[in-house]
């Protein structure tokens, strides 16, 4: 296992989009054993495979109070979106130290490949349903910055960036 460095915004590499995954083999559990020891090392909720330079699409996430429930999602697609929008303060491993309201569909059902290359769905709500769309966001190379307004963007770029120059 091994900590993976965690691209900062605004890193263009947080821009690509990610590949699907052709096949769920060693290597890509050995990308999912390292990015949930980084998420959880952080500390962090969720982690996708964007944030650690790896443009493929994998996800993990620990929305669990005792951080003993991992939950790994390859290839994950949106099947439905609820209509009913909520409003929740996000944060990102990527931007730290910064907290801004998104608003996104309050529940979702996700289908995706698990660890073992198994499909499953599931319906996610509350801090989940929040979490898999921010990281999906991710390997579709957007931000949660991305929905704020321009100023908002611009100030938050400047923080950054004074914060990479003095941890430099
Ligand atoms: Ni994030």
């Amino acid at each position: 296992m091994a900590l993976l460095p965690i691209l900062h915004y605004p890193d263009p590499r947080l821009k690509k989009v990610a590949k699907p995954v052709t096949h769920v083999d060693d290597r890509i559990r050995k990308l999912v054993k390292d990015m949930a020891e980084t998420m959880y090392a952080a500390p962090g909720v969720g982690l996708a495979a964007t944030q650690v330079d790896v443009h493929e699409r994998v996800i993990v996430i620990d929305t669990s109070e005792t951080k003993d429930q991992l939950r790994v999602f390859i290839n994950p697609q949106v099947l439905t979106a609820s209509p009913v929008k909520t409003l929740n303060e996000e944060g990102c491993l990527s931007v730290p130290d910064i907290y801004e309201k998104v608003t996104r569909p309050e529940s979702v059902t996700i289908r995706a490949l698990d660890e073992k290359g198994r499909a499953f769905e599931i319906e996610a709500r509350g801090l989940l349903a929040v979490c898999i769309q921010h990281e999906i966001d991710h390997l579709n190379g957007k931000v949660f910055v991305d929905y704020l307004s321009m100023l908002k963007q611009s100030r938050i770029k400047n923080k950054m960036r004074k914060l990479e120059r003095e941890t430099a």
